[in-house]
């Protein structure tokens, strides 16, 4: 591990251009169940089963009822020191973006400011029928499903499976997958598409890729070199590392 790591800050060190995708994983240490986890289950429900046009259109209190749950544990979580790691990163480098499947906002709590959130935000709230769209930070909005002034029921203001991605973010995405020398891909299985393909475009344009996970995943074996571990311990070991090479 430690031979890996001494590669990574050296690949870190010498770029110009470094882009980070990341996962459900970096916020697991913060107490959010990931997707695929063991404790990803709800109601005994996958968050397949919840996060899509049809269960909402099927059950919009059930789907409501699960990000009402998940919007109260992410209101009463914090950061962790990977998060933190990503945003002492984003100080240390010239170019560097961060890249989210995260829909829990704790990169922005942790400081980072260059954020493209690929699938939304959970404290979003958007119209199904008039476009109108809004942040709300309660931690528990009453009743379930909440309606819009037009009348209309509100959904969260992520993507849902089958949904396509916010275009502006998805370009500027892509651009800095190709634009960067080192992607670092953190705590994502990397099954969910378009966001997994971002690794392997970084790649076929000449970008390192640095995987920070703490299992293997279908791109381990595709990666520059994996970093075996949990975010929150190996991350802040790259930034300090960094820092003392820089
Ligand atoms: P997953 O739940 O699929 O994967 C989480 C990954 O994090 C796994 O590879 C774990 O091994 C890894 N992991 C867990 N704890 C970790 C830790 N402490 N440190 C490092 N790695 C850790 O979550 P995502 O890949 O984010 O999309 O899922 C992608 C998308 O699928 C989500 O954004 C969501 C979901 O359905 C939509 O809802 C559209």
């Amino acid at each position: 591990m430690d031979s890996e790591l001494e590669l990574a800050l050296h690949w870190l060190s010498q770029a110009n251009h470094v882009a980070v995708l990341t996962g459900a994983g970096i916020s697991a240490e913060s107490g959010i169940p990931t997707f695929r986890g063991p404790d990803s289950r709800w109601r005994g429900c996958l968050p397949e089963q919840l996060a899509s046009p049809e269960a909402f259109k099927h059950n919009p209190r059930l789907v409501w009822e699960w990000y009402d749950w998940r919007r109260g544990l992410i209101a009463g979580s914090a950061p962790n020191p990977g998060h933190y790691a990503l945003a002492a990163l984003e100080a240390q480098l010239s170019d560097f973006t961060l890249i989210t499947q995260n829909v829990d906002g704790l990169h922005a709590r942790a400081g980072s400011q260059q954020i493209l959130c690929l699938h939304g935000d959970i404290w979003t709230l958007a119209c199904t029928a008039c476009g109108w769209s809004g942040r709300n930070e309660s931690p528990q909005i009453r009743p379930l499903p909440p309606s819009c002034t037009c009348g209309a029921i509100l959904r969260p203001g992520v993507v849902w499976f089958g949904e396509s991605l916010p275009s502006d973010v998805w370009s500027q995405a892509l651009q800095a997958a190709q634009r960067a020398e080192v992607f670092l891909v953190v705590g994502t299985s990397a099954v969910v598409m378009p966001a997994a393909s971002l690794a392997s475009l970084a790649q076929q344009h000449g970008a390192k890729v640095i995987e920070v996970n703490n299992q293997a995943t279908r791109l381990s074996s595709q990666v520059d070199v994996v970093l075996r571990g949990s975010a929150s311990e190996i991350l802040p070991r790259l930034a300090a590392g960094l820092r003392s090479k820089l």
